[in-house]
């Protein structure tokens, strides 16, 4: 059997790249070293987190938002079980999906461990140990990320007291303290979880700002809100140790400006310093693929590795490493192994991290507008002025715009509140057909919805907001 494309792992970048692959008429196989399908993002990563983050935010509802609203329940009882099988089920339904677009689209799924051999040639290892032999016209390697652990600090991860996200998703208790070791977007939203549930949760960031790389107004405003729930933050703190002491573990840290470190305790400790690109065992440096200076799958334009008929895609290769990303990236490639002209744009790529309120982002900062010379004028809007947000008790939060000062083409928008992840699509939309925030501005919003403050910000940006 031969086919047009063998793609390498099944996450969202993979599966998306084989199904549209297949739609296009090509003959495909997936090859997937997991049981099941989906990669990190469907089984350990963004769905499962998902599912805990919104039950967490249900239960911390109940005991803290629903009284001030006349509904009177009492004290909500945690029942951690049933929250992970939630989860668990969560993670069945979406992974069976997948199997199930495979059937529906012809895709060979082919459970094993891939190794390329050369172009056209991958070398399939079961978990039984046979080994098979599959040929190909073109090859897509997609197999994602992994956890980087802390750069130069040994730390041991059993996944039960020192864990990753991995194992952040599944304790089988509230532990009374947590330590989150980096501020980034899986550190806080699993903290947001176990904080939510009863944890202590204490973030140490080497930075001097949480969710490094994001508008540093919204950075700022969202620690605040992190802090009024009740999250400790120590930032610019360098983590050099994490071991594990008695039942749970010791985190040593330093001042990244020189100081006297000093050592926390904790019963659980999650390492979210980042991920590192999957490449071990795939056969890459006896295929001859390069890789750049960080490990990455080096590709050019068009995801071609420098060996002709081996393409790589998503969180393996450069770029955010996000699961739409990996999405829009399988789907370009496979357009463009169709002989169509697939295209990724790379400016208007959204980032939502999913807390409560969820803060959300697409296109420049306005430090990266600053530091690029852009000239650019600022719309903002906060929730506390928008009437649905009173309605609903959700506040917190703002909306800014930023746009070029001489044309008036959005440049970016950057949203901290209930429902940002959703929202923030509004703003791609127009930034993908190169909208002033005049056209946001003049659109007619539903009312009243969260939304407005969107519409309110865009004219605030071009002129002035109506309800300010
Ligand atoms: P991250 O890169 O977002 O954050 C890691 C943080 O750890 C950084 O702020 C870094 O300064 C800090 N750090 C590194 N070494 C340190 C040390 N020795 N001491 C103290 N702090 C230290 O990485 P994270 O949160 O692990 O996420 C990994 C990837 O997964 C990211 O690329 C992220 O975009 C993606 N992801 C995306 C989600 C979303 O879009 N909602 C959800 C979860 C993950």
């Amino acid at each position: 059997m031969s086919y047009d494309v063998i793609v390498i792992g099944s996450g969202p970048g993979g599966y998306v790249c084989a199904i549209k692959a297949a739609q296009l008429g090509m003959k495909v196989a997936v090859v997937e070293k997991r049981a099941t399908y989906g990669g990190t993002c469907l089984n350990i990563g963004c769905i499962p987190s998902k599912a805990l983050l919104h039950a967490s935010e249900v239960f911390h509802h109940a005991a803290h938002g629903m009284a001030d609203l006349g509904v009177e329940v009492g004290a909500p009882t945690l029942n951690l079980p049933k929250m992970m099988a939630h989860k668990d089920a969560t993670v069945k339904s979406n992974v069976e999906g997948v199997a199930f677009l495979f059937k529906k689209n012809k895709i060979d799924g082919i459970q094993g461990t891939g190794k390329i051999l050369g172009a056209g040639k991958v070398e399939v290892t079961n978990d039984a140990g046979e080994v098979q032999v599959l040929e190909t016209k073109n090859i897509v390697i997609a197999t994602g990320s992994d956890v980087a652990g802390i750069p130069g600090v040994a730390v041991e991860i059993d996944e039960k007291i020192i864990v990753s996200s991995t194992g952040g998703i599944a304790l089988d208790k509230v532990p009374a303290k947590m330590i989150v070791v980096g501020g980034g977007v899986i550190g806080l939203e699993l903290g947001s979880v176990w904080s939510r549930l009863g944890a202590k949760v204490t973030v140490v960031e080497y930075l001097d700002t949480i969710l490094g790389g994001m508008d540093g107004e919204v950075s700022k405003q969202f620690q605040r809100i992190l802090a009024k729930q009740g999250m400790e933050f120590n930032l610019g703190a360098k983590v050099t140790g994490v071991v594990k002491s008695g039942d749970g573990a010791k985190v040593t840290f330093e001042p990244v400006k020189g100081g006297e470190a000093q050592t926390l305790d904790a019963d659980v400790v999650l390492v979210a310093t980042g991920r590192k690109p999957y490449t071990a065992g795939l056969g890459l440096e006896e295929s001859g693929v390069a890789l750049d200076n960080r490990g990455r799958v080096e590709i050019d334009g068009h995801y071609r590795t420098n060996v002709a008929g081996i393409y790589a895609i998503g969180d393996v290769v450069k770029g955010p490493m996000l699961a739409h990303k990996a999405e829009d990236e399988g789907v370009a490639l496979a357009e463009i192994l169709a002989g169509q002209h697939g295209h990724v744009n790379y400016e208007v790529i959204p980032g939502v991290v999913y807390t409560q309120p969820e803060v959300a982002s697409v296109g420049k900062t306005e430090e990266e507008l600053k530091a690029a010379g852009v000239t650019y004028k600022v719309g903002k809007f906060p929730f506390t002025a928008n009437g649905r947000a009173r309605a609903m008790q959700a506040m917190d939060g703002f909306v800014k715009v930023l746009a070029d000062k001489d044309t008036d083409r959005v440049l970016g928008v950057h949203i901290i509140g209930l429902g940002a992840g959703e929202m923030i699509h509004e703003a791609a939309v127009l930034m993908e057909f190169g909208g002033s925030s005049e056209d946001l501005g003049r659109t007619c919003h539903a009312h009243p919805t969260m939304s407005e403050a969107v519409k309110e910000a865009a004219l605030a940006t071009f002129f002035k907001p109506l309800h300010m």
